[in-house]
């Protein structure tokens, strides 16, 4: 997809199709409260053009709902497609870069091959809709919603959107748009690369490809990459990382990628961490055959953080960073590790396996204290743990736990930048006691209940006194149902709330 950003009147814009936005004015509630659409735009010929299907109460500017005229009159555009918002009064940055990629993913099963976005206006002076922020999530969205996973089929249609175009309101400040737009570009480009390695099923991506794909990305925008397998896990004594390597012909991938801003010494080093299960059987302890399919996306967590790191790469955040993804493919085997097998994790710590399914944050573990001798001074992680998280959460929020109220506190403000949804669940010592193993230091499950908060003890085990995110993402890493604004399959969550957080140190 080609974008770029135009300053030219609206109405004189030749184009296959111009996208507007809409809200619904009503502030009334009950029965007699009509909607009351309007158009975010102060352009006349666009409000003439639309002025009697707005009138006529076929369309109501709900979220996403959109709208298609052919030969709008008086404009120079072929059709003019009307976007909804919702409700004028709760109109957000979020919801335009929803309304975007609805406008592309409307576009595309149509092979229309051009549109332009035309940046909302009118109600643009209310601090609600700030241009800027709008250019930067249209952006996002736009790239977002271009994304589809039929990479495989061979009747696929190339349907993509070729260009792009963003539309400023008049008397924008060119500067600070060119800016957020250029901003926009590389996150959604980055949300998109994590997707589209989310998508590869587990035959094409092995952890070895992982590692390969990760340093060609690094390549490409300058982070330095190393890429690590079987005798470095060895050397660094990763022995929860290995146990769940072991039952696999695949050897294992321990991915580092380092951000170093040139000139910078000192200050905090956040360490990223993500668990990439290429595929998850269960191993031993094997997993159902209903969905198992499924499991290619257990690596989420940590194509979340190449994506991030990617798009921390281009953005040149004043901050170091290293992102670490422990890849490795969870297999039944002669060599697999067993229920009640002991492991020793890189930190000294023993793990008694109580369920060889409950892999990540086994895989994690190391990452983590690895991170920590790298010199991270802050620690994220990003991983496909728990079903019950998915249970607790449903498929709306995602997990997030802390042991730093301060360091959560920036992930919080992050949220607020990316648009996306996490709640903080608790951590306790009542939680600790119950991954307390007779036999060694810890068990790597804690029974049926607060699955989710008991595999997140786990990992603050290995994150010491470090401070400490953890994002549970099972939930949220696919999309079930596809949604006016992206397609289903892999979503790509965790990608922009990360940058933002690296963003604010
Ligand atoms: N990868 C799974 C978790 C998962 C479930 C991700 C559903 C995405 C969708 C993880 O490795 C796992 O198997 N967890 C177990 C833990 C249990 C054995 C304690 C689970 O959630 O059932
Ligand atoms: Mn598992
Ligand atoms: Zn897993």
């Amino acid at each position: 997809m080609r974008t770029e950003l135009s300053f030219a009147n609206l109405s004189q814009i030749k184009t296959e199709l111009l996208a507007v936005l809409a809200a619904d004015a009503q502030t009334g509630k009950g029965p007699e409260a009509k909607p009351e659409p309007m158009l975010l735009t102060a352009d006349h010929a666009i409000q003439a053009a639309a002025a009697t299907v707005l009138g006529s109460e076929e369309y109501k500017a709900g979220a996403n709902e959109a709208l298609l005229l052919h030969a709008p009159a008086s404009l120079a555009a072929k059709r003019l497609l009307i976007v909804g918002l919702g409700k004028l009064a709760k109109v957000t940055a979020h919801g335009v870069r929803h309304a975007a990629g609805t406008a592309v993913r409307f576009t595309k099963p149509r092979g229309i091959r051009e549109l332009v976005f035309a940046l909302p206006q009118a109600a643009a002076d209310s601090a609600q809709l700030p241009v800027e922020r709008c250019a930067r999530t249209a952006m996002e969205g736009a790239y977002v919603g271009d994304f589809d996973p039929d990479i495989y089929r061979s009747d696929r249609k190339d349907q993509s959107v070729q260009s792009f175009t963003l539309a400023a309101p008049p008397k924008a400040d060119r500067k600070a748009l060119e800016a957020a737009f250029a901003e926009g570009v590389i996150v959604g480009e980055s949300q998109n690369f994590t997707r589209s390695l989310v998508n590869e099923p587990g035959n094409k991506l092995t952890p070895t490809i992982l590692g390969q794909r990760a340093a060609k990305m690094a390549a490409e925008v300058g982070l330095k990459a190393e890429v690590y397998s079987t005798e470095k896990l060895h050397e660094l004594k990763m022995g929860a990382f290995w146990s769940v390597s072991q039952g696999s012909e695949e050897p294992p991938a321990l991915i580092v990628l380092r951000y170093e801003p040139e000139g910078l010494k000192g200050g905090p080093v956040l360490g990223l961490v993500g668990k990439g299960i290429t595929f998850d059987t269960g191993g031993i302890s094997i997993k159902p055959a209903d969905k198992m399919e499924q499991m290619k996306y257990d690596m989420a967590g940590g194509a979340a953080m190449l994506g991030a790191m990617r798009a921390i790469a281009l953005l040149k955040p004043k901050v170091r960073v290293i992102g670490i993804v422990c890849a490795a493919e969870n297999m039944p085997d002669g060599k697999a590790q067993k229920p009640g097998d002991v492991q020793t994790a890189m930190s000294g710590k023993t793990i008694e396996i109580i369920n060889t399914d409950a892999e990540g944050r086994l895989v994690l573990a190391d990452g983590l204290a690895y991170a920590r001798q790298l010199g991270a001074t802050h620690l994220i992680d990003a991983a496909t743990l728990t079903g019950a998280c998915k249970v607790a959460l449903g498929m709306v929020n995602a997990g997030a736990f802390s042991n730093d109220d301060e360091t959560y506190g920036k992930f919080e403000s992050a949220l607020e930048v990316s648009g996306e949804k996490f709640w903080r669940l608790p951590l306790g010592e009542e939680y600790a006691e119950m991954i307390k193993s007779d036999i060694g230091d810890i068990k790597n499950t804690g029974g049926r209940w607060g699955g989710a908060i008991t595999a997140a003890e786990f990992l603050k085990v290995f994150a010491e006194d470090t401070p400490w995110i953890h994002l549970d993402i099972a939930g949220m890493a696919w999309v079930e149902d596809s949604r006016p604004y992206i397609a289903k399959g892999p979503s790509g969550i965790a990608v922009r709330s990360i940058l933002e957080w690296v963003r604010s140190y």
